[in-house]
């Protein structure tokens, strides 16, 4: 037998014995990721929905650890590895968009067999998301109250919420290029909204009017622009995702359901720079 083995290892090339090495599933952890898929029924579509909900998890946390890369490279001045992760972030996007085409195989009849296991559980106490809009500038505190319950994850969250945005810090790129910002916005506190300011629009204007000038940060706000067009995708999918699933009935989390999320639909992140387009 071992003969045999080490024969097709010759052959092949491969190694089999890793009695003292780390191996594939060591390094990725996949004991515990693989045995996280937990059915509350013995619906067997109940797997599609649990794994659709932990892959985008997956892909969220990666679209954090990008943007707050980027956040600090942008900080220093450093745009050029900013925008190879920025651009990575809207990859990660158009697939977490192609999952709700997975989603979609799931019937309404399906749903309803196990949609009562589920409590009040819902999307929307997902905090990587919310993390995900913080980053953004997409800052509304009533979310902060699902986590009370965690102290160690309310503390995170808070420092995300205080925390300047990817916006915030782009609009310091502008004010550092010489454009006359208002300085309020530049020493502004970050755990409020964002607010649409003339300086930045004027700022942005005079950019995509002279690109060859201010490449880097006509660059930048092509980069914002492909995240926010993006997340309207994925939010749009999801609302028709759901109405085709669960028609016009209430969410989980208690919202109105389809009618909430168009109403998402309506919230901007970067508004300036949709607003430079009819003025171009
Ligand atoms: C059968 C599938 C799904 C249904 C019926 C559904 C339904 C809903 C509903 C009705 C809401 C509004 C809040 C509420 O009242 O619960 C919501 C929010 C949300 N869902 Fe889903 N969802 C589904 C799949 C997913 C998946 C796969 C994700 C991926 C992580 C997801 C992420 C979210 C997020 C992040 C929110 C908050 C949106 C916001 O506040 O802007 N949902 N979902």
């Amino acid at each position: 037998m071992s003969k045999h083995l080490s024969e097709m290892e010759k052959e092949q090339g491969v190694h089999t014995d890793f009695k003292n090495n780390m191996t594939y599933g060591d390094y990725l952890q996949l004991d515990k990721i693989l045995s996280s898929q937990h059915r509350l029924s013995d619906h067997h579509d109940e797997m599609l929905f649990i794994t659709i909900h932990q892959v985008s998890e997956l892909w969220m946390k990666l679209i954090l650890h990008e943007i707050r890369a980027a956040i600090d490279h942008i900080e220093q001045d450093e745009l050029d590895p900013a925008f190879k992760m920025l651009a990575r972030v809207s990859k990660i996007q158009s697939q977490i968009i192609y999952a709700w085409d997975v989603l979609s195989t799931l019937t309404p009849s399906e749903y309803m067999e196990f949609r009562d296991k589920l409590g009040q559980a819902s999307g929307f106490q997902s905090y990587q998301y919310r993390m995900i809009e913080f980053s953004l500038g997409y800052k509304s505190d009533y979310i902060l109250k699902i986590y009370e319950k965690d102290p160690k994850l309310l503390k995170e969250l808070k420092e995300a919420y205080k925390a300047p945005s990817l916006y915030d810090t782009a609009i310091k790129q502008l004010a550092k290029a010489g454009f006359d910002i208002n300085p309020e916005l530049l020493h502004r506190d970050y755990s409020k909204p964002y607010q649409s300011d003339p300086s930045v629009e004027e700022a942005w204007l005079a950019v995509y009017k002279d690109v060859e000038t201010y490449w880097n940060l006509y660059q930048l706000a092509e980069k914002l622009i492909d995240i926010e067009d993006w997340i309207q995708q994925w939010r749009f999918r999801h609302m028709k995702t759901v109405e085709r699933i669960i028609g016009h009935k209430m969410g989980t989390g208690g919202s109105s359901g389809v009618g909430y999320l168009k109403k998402v639909l309506d919230h901007c992140f970067f508004p300036e720079l949709w607003n430079i387009r009819t003025k171009l």
